[in-house]
C-alpha cells in the first residue's frame, strides 16, 4: 500500500478540469490527502462543490479571502504538503507561472512553495506549439518544474488534433508517486512481485526438420520482461525460439511449441501479473512424422492435418484457482484492431488487452517501434508511437499502479 502523502492540487481552467475529479478520486484511493486550490476560470469547468466533495476539505479559491488567511495563508498552504501538482494548467497558468507572478491564490501558492511541482499542460495544439508557450516552458523547466506531457490526439474542438491533450489520469498518478517516492523505492514498486512473461513465436514441427512458425521477433515480450524487473519484480520470461539474449535479471525458460509454452506457465504459477505477448501458433500439426517427410515422384502433395493449440492466455485467464491479479493480453491485428481488441478482452477473460496494427505497411512486426491502444473494461487509450522498450515501461508502471490499488482495496 503507498502510504499516505499531501498533495496540492492546484486546477487550472480549461475543459479539461473535469479529469481532475477523477484524479482526486484516483489519489484519494491510494491513501494520499489531496488539498485543492483552483483559478477563478477553472470554477468554470467544475464547481468548488463538487471538488470539496471528493476531497473532504476546503476547496481554496481566493487570495483575499480573510478567513482563509487567518485559519491558513497561501505560505502555508504552499509549504503544508509533500507535493504541489498543477493539472490541467493552462497557457496562460504556464506564463504567469513562468514570469513570476502571485496575483492570485494558484500563482502566489506556486511563487512561495519550496516543494517540488509537477505541471500537466493541456491546451490547443497551436497554443502549445506557440513560441511563447515553448519560451515558458523552457524556462519553467530551468526553474526546475518538472513538465508531464501534453499528450497527443483529438481535441475537444472538432477537427483539431495534436500535442495538447492532458496526459491520462493513470499516469498522472504514476508520475506523482514517483515523485514522492523515496529515492530508494522509486524504481522498486514491483518489490516482492512475481510477473510472467510469454513472448516471441512458437514453433510446430511437421517433421523433424520443418516446422510452422510466424515472424514475431519477442522484442515487446523480452523489453515488458526487463521492464519488470528494472522496478523490482521477480520475471519468468517464457520464451519461444527467438534471436535475442537474454534480459538481465530475468529467469528464462525456453521452449518451442504451444503446448511446451502452456506447461511452462502452469508450472511458473502463482504470479501477481502475466503477461502474453507471445504470438502463439494457432495450430499445430496434428500427427508430425517422426521421419523426414519425402519428396518423391510418386507420392502426391502431402497434406497437413492442423489441430487447435491451447489458448494459454484464455486458459491463465479463465483458471478457477491460479489466475494472476492482473492478466494482460496482447492483439495484433491487421484490421478493427480496436473492436477485434474488445471482443478478445471479453472472450478471453483478461483484465487488459494491448492491441497493436501489425499489418505489413506499420513494420511494427519485427520492428523496433510500437503503436498500441490499451483496451480496459474502462475504456481505449490510444498512446502515441514510441519505442517497445518505452511501451513496456509504461505497461508494467501502470501494472504496478493497478496491483497496488487492488490490494489496497483488498486490505
Ligand atoms: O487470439 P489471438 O491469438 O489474437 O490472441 C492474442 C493473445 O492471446 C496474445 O496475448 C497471445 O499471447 C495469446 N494467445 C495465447 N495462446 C494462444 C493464442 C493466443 O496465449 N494459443
Amino acid at each position: 500500500m503507498s502510504s499516505g502523502k499531501r498533495i496540492l492540487l492546484i486546477i487550472g481552467g480549461g475543459i479539461a478540469a473535469y479529469k481532475c475529479l477523477e484524479l482526486i478520486r484516483r489519489l484519494k484511493e491510494r491513501g494520499h490527502q489531496v488539498r485543492v486550490v483552483m483559478t477563478k476560470a477553472a470554477q468554470q469547468f467544475v464547481t468548488p462543490l463538487s471538488v470539496g466533495a471528493l476531497t473532504n476539505e476546503r476547496v481554496f479559491t481566493d487570495l483575499f479571502d480573510l478567513d482563509e488567511e487567518r485559519e491558513i495563508g497561501h505560505i502555508r498552504l504552499a509549504r503544508d504538503t509533500d507535493l504541489v501538482v498543477v493539472a490541467p494548467a493552462t497557457a496562460d497558468l504556464m506564463a504567469r507561472m513562468a514570469g513570476g507572478h502571485a496575483d492570485d491564490l494558484a500563482t502566489a501558492v506556486l511563487l512561495a512553495t519550496d516543494k517540488s511541482i509537477l505541471v500537466a499542460p493541456a491546451m490547443n495544439p497551436h497554443m502549445w506549439l506557440h513560441p511563447a508557450t515553448r519560451r515558458n516552458v523552457v524556462q519553467l523547466q530551468l526553474d526546475g518544474v518538472r513538465i508531464l506531457g501534453p499528450a497527443t490526439g483529438e481535441m475537444a474542438e472538432r477537427d483539431e488534433s495534436g500535442p495538447g491533450r492532458l496526459i491520462e489520469v493513470p499516469d498522472l498518478v504514476v508520475a506523482i508517486e514517483k515523485a514522492l517516492a523515496p529515492e530508494g523505492l522509486k524504481r522498486r514498486s514491483l518489490a516482492g512481485r512475481h510477473v510472467i512473461v510469454t513472448s516471441g513465436p512458437t514453433h510446430e514441427p511437421i517433421d523433424p526438420v520443418r516446422y510452422i512458425a510466424n515472424r514475431s521477433s519477442g522484442k515487446q515480450g523480452h523489453e515488458l520482461a526487463a521492464a519488470a524487473a528494472r522496478l523490482g519484480a521477480r520475471v519468468t520470461l517464457i520464451s519461444g525460439p527467438v534471436s535475442l539474449p537474454d534480459p538481465k535479471g530475468v529467469h528464462v525458460v525456453h521452449v518451442t511449441t504451444a503446448a511446451e509454452m502452456l506447461d511452462a506457465v502452469k508450472a511458473a504459477l502463482p504470479a501477481d501479473i502475466a503477461i502474453f505477448a507471445a504470438a502463439v501458433a494457432d495450430w499445430r500439426v496434428a500427427h508430425p512424422t517422426t521421419d523426414k517427410i519425402k519428396k518423391s515422384a510418386a507420392t502426391t502433395v502431402p497434406t497437413l492435418t492442423l489441430a487447435e493449440n491451447p489458448d494459454i492466455l484464455r486458459t491463465i485467464a479463465q483458471s478457477p484457482d491460479a489466475r494472476p491479479r492482473l492478466v494482460i493480453g496482447f492483439a495484433a491485428e491487421t484490421q478493427d484492431v480496436i473492436a477485434h481488441a474488445k471482443a478478445k478482452l471479453k472472450a478471453k477473460g483478461a483484465d487488459w488487452i494491448v492491441a497493436n496494427d501489425v499489418s505489413p505497411k506499420t513494420g511494427i512486426m519485427g520492428g523496433d517501434h510500437n503503436k498500441v491502444h490499451l483496451v480496459t473494461s474502462s475504456g481505449v487509450e490510444s498512446w502515441p508511437e514510441m519505442n517497445k522498450a518505452e511501451v513496456a515501461a509504461r505497461i508494467i508502471e501502470r501494472a504496478a499502479l493497478h496491483l497496488s490499488v487492488k490490494r489496497t482495496a483488498a486490505e
